[in-house]
């Protein structure tokens, strides 16, 4: 029997030049002038699930962008695999901040990836994740190990909140119905130590506005005598945390699930190196709530962020004006048992509540999810630790993220089955930011790690 290794060996030069072409595809779920390209990546990538081996591809529609489904049932007895990615990406920009331009993927090499990185805006978040589990049903079903039943729901709105999703999945669950869930849309520690995502962080986005005068003003003839939206703004937002770097609104943290000291203390054993951290930033210190962590604040604390503040005159030179209106967009990250709607909700109150005489406020919910966690008893979590010892001949180490993939929770809910996160990408691969890469090593590891996940879990379903 062709290992994967070997089918690997044979086919990577084919396995890059289809990412590539995937990886082509500006497929910008947020800008809505990219439409036809996110849609044209939904074909495409049903096209590959078709090629890999599925018996049944299709693309689902939805009111919004529409979600690839594929399948290859071989035995209605036998245990059900569903794997999930995106084929959607986060916005490019600032564009002049990448060495080669984000749609024309190249491969070069860095210190961390000496055998070559694919640099792309997509490249590790999340289509060349999402790919390796394409190329793993090609090298199963090529090689005849498939040992259980597989289907694929690959949506086009993860970066803009998975609205569509959530509503086809509380439309489709006979459809989607499995015993495990698949997905590789997180990171591993490094290369050395393998790990496996046993939780996320929940979410609740909020837009906030506040108004003061009805037109912009002079500000010498007004300024002093009314309030200033963003100087109120800004106040207001630094009154958000206090001195120890706590969240200020009532009530944030009365659900917090709060972790015992053993679970803390093992914790605190994953590798993981202060200064190397600082200098790969380039900050002088770390920043955060008192009395945790940095591993532990950016992953089992809650945390609330301005991700955008605007208003005013930021054109060439000075203006001198009092703005009528000030914006900002913030991001709570949620832990277990905080619930996303009732955290905005505390959240609206007491913004509103802070606001002085003079000026209006209004707060916009946008999006949220709950935050997740698989119990490392799991028996989709065994089954995963198995497969990167075959592969890494490493023990995994259990480790939760501080990121989001907030329509998870709701899988556990509609489909009441677990998830199971293989990520193997690595913080270093900038998602998000300009330069995003995917280590080649990375890649092609995690095209030999599926295949085993789904031996040890089919073997151990028996
Ligand atoms: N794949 C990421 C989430 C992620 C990355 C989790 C690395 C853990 C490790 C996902 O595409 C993402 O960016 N999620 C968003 C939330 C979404 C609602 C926009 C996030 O975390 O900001
Ligand atoms: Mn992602
Ligand atoms: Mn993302």
């Amino acid at each position: 029997m062709e290992s994967a290794k070997d089918y690997i060996e044979q086919n990577k030069e084919r396995f890059i030049e289809e990412l590539f072409d995937l990886l082509k595809i500006p497929s910008i779920s947020a800008d809505s002038a990219y439409k036809k390209d996110v849609i044209r990546a939904a074909e495409a990538v049903r096209k590959s699930l078709e090629q890999a081996g599925c018996d049944h591809t299709e693309i689902c529609e939805t009111p919004g962008y529409p979600i690839v489904y594929g399948e290859k049932i071989i035995d209605k007895n036998l245990p059900t695999v569903l794997v999930y990615g995106h084929y959607d990406v986060q916005p490019p920009d600032p564009l002049e901040l990448w060495d080669n331009p984000p749609f024309d993927p190249i491969i070069k090499k860095t210190d961390i990836h000496p055998e070559g990185a694919i640099f792309a805006r997509g490249s590790c978040d999340d289509k060349g994740q999402m790919y390796m589990h394409v190329k793993a049903l090609e090298y199963m079903v090529h090689t005849n190990q498939l040992p259980c039943n597989v289907k694929f729901m690959i949506e086009g709105e993860e970066e803009v909140g998975s609205v569509s999703l959530g509503w086809f999945v509380e439309r489709n669950k006979e459809k989607l119905k499995n015993d495990i869930i698949l997905i590789s849309d997180t990171g591993m520690i490094s290369k050395e130590h393998p790990s496996i995502t046993t939780g996320l962080r929940g979410l609740s986005y909020v837009e906030v506005e506040v108004t003061g005068p009805n037109r912009d003003l002079h500000s010498g003839l007004y300024g002093g005598a009314v309030a200033n939206p963003i100087n109120i703004l800004t106040k207001m937002i630094a009154s958000l945390h206090d001195e120890n770097n706590r969240i200020t609104v009532p009530g944030f943290y009365d659900d917090v699930e709060e972790l015992s000291i053993e679970e803390r203390t093992k914790m605190a054993e994953a590798p993981f190196d202060l200064e190397e951290y600082k200098k790969a930033l380039d900050i002088a210190d770390v920043y955060g709530e008192a009395g945790y962590s940095t591993n532990e604040r950016a992953s089992i604390r809650p945390t609330l962020d301005v991700n955008g503040i605007w208003g005013g005159y930021i054109g060439e030179g000075a203006k001198t004006v009092i703005a009528s209106k000030a914006y900002a967009k913030i991001s709570m990250r949620l832990v277990p048992d905080q619930n996303w709607e009732k955290i905005t909700e505390l959240f609206k109150n007491h913004f509103e509540s802070i606001a002085p005489e003079g000026v209006k406020v209004e707060v916009k919910p946008h999006h949220g999810g709950q935050a997740y966690v698989t119990p490392i008893e799991h028996i989709g979590y065994k089954a995963a630790e198995k497969a990167y010892e075959a592969t890494f001949g490493k023990t995994p180490i259990p480790q939760r993220s501080g990121g989001s993939i907030p329509i998870v929770a709701l899988f556990e809910e509609e489909l009441q089955s677990k998830a199971i996160l293989m990520g193997f990408g690595l913080a270093s691969d900038a998602i998000h930011s300009p330069n995003e890469h995917f280590g080649v090593w990375n890649y092609l590891k995690g095209i030999e790690t599926i295949p085993q996940f789904f031996h040890y879990f089919a073997e151990m379903n028996k």
